[in-house]
């Protein structure tokens, strides 16, 4: 059972510093497994493709030109300015960016054929809550690939990381759950879901400046699941 820190009121913040002042060149380096995961939910999909969260867009931009549409969704306003200037630069038309938080989405019922949720769950406090509210905006038979990081992500050793609990720190006030392949599983296996795979990457990451100066290795748990 992981203890939830009462203690962390500005993780928006933080997410919205990242992208502040007109940054055009996000700190988040495009993942290695979008690729992947694209592939994966194409050879389900059926309507639109749904990423949450955007961030500044760096994802979009390979999702848009993979796939027939992308809505982009991200809780902030200072991300969603820098992906939509990423989309421009990059030409892409095939997407539409909205203000909106994974625990509400303002999409009705069964409105995407798949999703993309991409180092969000693993900071989340309740990410079972957040794959029920990704569950009800997909139709079923639609597909949801996510990721959780793993036990072995060196940014739990962070020299600013405090950790708050046995698996989980807190790191400029964002929280982090590191989770081991039981722990996945114990989270994956919600109601209305089945897992068709799962995985684990590793790889290594340059510093990000003004956020973690020093090269780093993430490992993600990549999980793809299917809306029975
Ligand atoms: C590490 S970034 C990842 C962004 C993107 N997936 C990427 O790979 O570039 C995390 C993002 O999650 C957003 N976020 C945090 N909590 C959220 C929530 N409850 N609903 C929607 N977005 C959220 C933050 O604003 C931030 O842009």
């Amino acid at each position: 059972m992981t203890t939830i820190p009462t203690d962390i009121h500005d993780a928006d913040a933080t997410w919205d510093r990242s992208y502040a002042d007109g940054a055009d060149a996000s700190i988040w380096a495009e993942l290695p497994f979008v690729g992947d995961a694209l592939d994966a939910l194409r050879a389900r999909e059926r309507g639109p493709l749904l990423e949450v969260p955007c961030g500044g867009g760096r994802n979009t931009i390979p999702l848009a030109r993979g796939a027939s549409f992308v809505t982009a969704v991200d809780r902030s306003a200072a991300a969603l300015a820098t992906a939509a200037r990423a989309l421009a630069r990059a030409g892409v038309a095939n997407s539409l960016l909205v203000r909106g938080d994974v625990h509400a989405l303002p999409f009705p019922d069964a409105t995407f054929g798949s999703v993309l949720c991409a180092d969000l769950l693993a900071h989340l406090h309740r990410p079972q809550e957040a794959l029920a509210e990704l569950l009800r905006v997909v139709e079923p038979g639609g597909r949801i690939y996510a990721n959780l990081f793993g036990t072995e992500d060196s940014t739990r050793h962070d020299p600013g990381a405090r950790p708050v609990a046995d698996q989980a720190c807190v790191f400029r006030d964002v929280y982090f759950r590191y989770y081991d392949a039981a722990a996945v599983r114990e989270t994956v296996c919600v109601p209305g879901a089945r897992v068709l795979a799962l995985d684990e990457l590793r790889w290594s990451e340059d510093p990000h400046p003004g956020y973690r100066d020093y090269p780093h290795a993430h490992h993600s748990h990549l999980v793809l699941l299917e809306r029975i």
